[in-house]
């Protein structure tokens, strides 16, 4: 093995890892035990939306800037590696303050004509940014792409617009024009084949957003039971146009305690089966236990709308704090069997959006600013999509929580809640090759120093309200 001369540098310049073989002789080890055959939900990932045209703020920045900030949002060795891009499916007709236009512009006077392949069609080859950012989550290896509608184009629904609220014509209310579900859904599908037609396959697709709510921007309202009664329509007719494997997600809900109506009225309508994900925001209720469905379950959307801009790791666990969303993300996969965690944006700027923590980037103009929020779901860069989630025990002061990849390396994430560094190992024989990355006010996912112990136990220090993130493979990666 040898050493490069950065890497040395680094490890000088860094004194609690210099110090970090004393430290353990000193301090009692908390230990934590993998229990590989104890198994809990499969992960879908990690994701973010660049929805409302915040794509165009990377779209826009020049090529060495904008691959800074791509790597920091997709890359899996020195970024945040996230795994699932939420897009937004656009239904305005222009593309006014920061709108999605939709790819149908105008309606006809018939939902009958708005076919799959109907000609009125227009697509812009952009879709807000949001076309560019999905082809380079592609190079990065992304490969869930989740298309959300928001609400219907306004000629399909009671109000005839997109914003404020309204229904879709047919879903519990009537119209002169008559009943737009399959037009909806051809609708629907249409925008999936012009992804396609791109190279990018959307996986999974919702057709609804915060419909408990009405808003001044683009927003669609039903409940739960009208929203199996469209499931019923879509998903024959994404069946029929061989997209047999998009799974549908529904619905979107300002929080947790509508979600579960949701789920329950999905349920005793007999549309569970052709769900794929129950989604939920955590806006108007928090999470709080595990929902009652049989379909997965996905965090969709949250942020912190209230606290100004802070890329604060931990300053006094405010809710923009990196640290109170590694515990967020943390808690959401633990005790509420959570398949996936998807942030509210990814990127946004100052001056047209809101100096809030909604962001994980700030993007303004040329420059960016970086939150500690990102680095807290970098620290779950290493649990990959399909990884199933297997049993931990044991450690005071410590959460853990650890993952089978698909392949066949185990990841290990730990968060230390005392206030105080101190050594923690993780018991599990096997595995030679053992990596770790912390996080805290000074650290940004850096590589930590690991001993392992005859008995396979890998340890490191942590410093108080730290995350650690150990991966362990089986063969060793390390060059003779
Ligand atoms: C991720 O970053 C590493 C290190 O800079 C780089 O070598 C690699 O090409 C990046 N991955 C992608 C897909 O760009
Ligand atoms: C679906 O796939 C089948 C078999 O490959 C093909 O015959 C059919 O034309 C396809 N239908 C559509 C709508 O693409
Ligand atoms: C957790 O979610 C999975 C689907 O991902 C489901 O099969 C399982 O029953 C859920 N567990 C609990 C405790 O609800
Ligand atoms: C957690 O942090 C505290 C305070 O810095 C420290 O004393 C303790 O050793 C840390 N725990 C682990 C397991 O590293």
């Amino acid at each position: 093995m040898h050493f490069t001369l950065p890497h040395l540098a680094a490890l000088a310049a860094t004194p609690l890892l210099a110090a970090a073989a004393s430290v353990e002789v000193r301090q009692a080890q908390q230990k934590v035990n993998i229990d590989l055959n104890r198994e809990y939900q499969t992960m879908d990932g990690f994701g973010f939306s660049a929805a409302f045209q915040r794509a165009n703020l990377i779209v826009n920045l020049q090529p060495a800037k904008q691959r800074e900030v791509l790597d920091l949002l997709f890359n899996t060795t020195t970024g945040a590696g996230f795994s699932i891009l939420r897009n937004g499916i656009g239904s305005t007709p222009n593309s006014n303050r920061d709108y999605m236009n939709t790819i149908l512009p105008r309606c006809p006077n018939s939902p009958a004509e708005v076919t799959i392949d109907y000609e009125g069609y227009v697509w812009d080859g952009k879709d807000s940014g949001q076309l560019f950012l999905s082809q380079k989550a592609q190079e990065y290896g992304v490969e869930t792409f989740y298309a959300n509608a928001w609400s219907a184009p306004g000629c399909m629904k009671t109000n005839g617009r997109d914003t404020n609220g309204g229904q879709l014509c047919g879903l519990g209310a009537y119209c002169r024009s008559g009943d737009w579900k399959q037009a909806y859904a051809n609708y629907l599908v249409a925008y999936i084949n012009f992804y396609a037609s791109e190279g990018v396959k959307v996986t999974h697709l919702g057709f609804l957003n915060e419909p408990d709510m009405a808003t001044s921007y683009a927003s669609m309202q039903a409940s739960g039971s009208q929203a199996a009664e469209f499931i019923k329509v879509l998903r024959p007719t994404l069946d029929r146009a061989n997209l047999t494997s998009v799974g549908i997600n529904c619905c979107e809900a300002t929080g947790w305690n509508i979600a579960q109506q949701h789920a329950q009225q999905i349920r005793s309508a007999g549309a569970e089966s052709m769900l794929y994900a129950m989604t939920s925001h955590e806006y108007t209720s928090r999470i709080n236990g595990v929902m009652r469905t049989s379909a997965r379950v996905w965090q969709s959307e949250y942020c912190d709308l209230n606290g100004r801009w802070s890329t604060a790791w931990y300053s006094w666990g405010g809710a923009g704090d990196g640290y109170t969303w590694a515990n967020t993300v943390f808690n959401g996969i633990a005790n509420s069997n959570l398949s996936a965690y998807i942030f509210w944006e990814g990127v946004q700027d100052r001056v047209t959006n809101n100096n809030n923590n909604e962001k994980l980037i700030l993007v303004e103009g040329q420059n960016y600013e970086v939150s500690k929020r990102l680095w807290a779901f970098a620290q779950f860069r290493i649990v990959r999509p399909g990884a199933v989630r297997v049993g931990t025990s044991g450690g005071s002061n410590l959460k853990s929580m650890a993952f089978t990849n698909t392949d066949g390396s185990v990841a290990v994430v730990i968060i230390n809640t005392s206030t105080g560094a101190q050594n923690v190992g993780v018991a599990l024989s096997g595995y030679p090759d053992v990596k770790a990355w912390y996080t805290d006010n000074s650290h940004d996912m850096s590589a930590a120093t690991v001993t392992l112990a005859s008995d396979g136990t890998a340890s490191a220090s942590v410093p108080g309200r730290a995350m650690i993130s150990f991966l362990f493979k089986k063969e060793s990666a390390m060059e003779v």
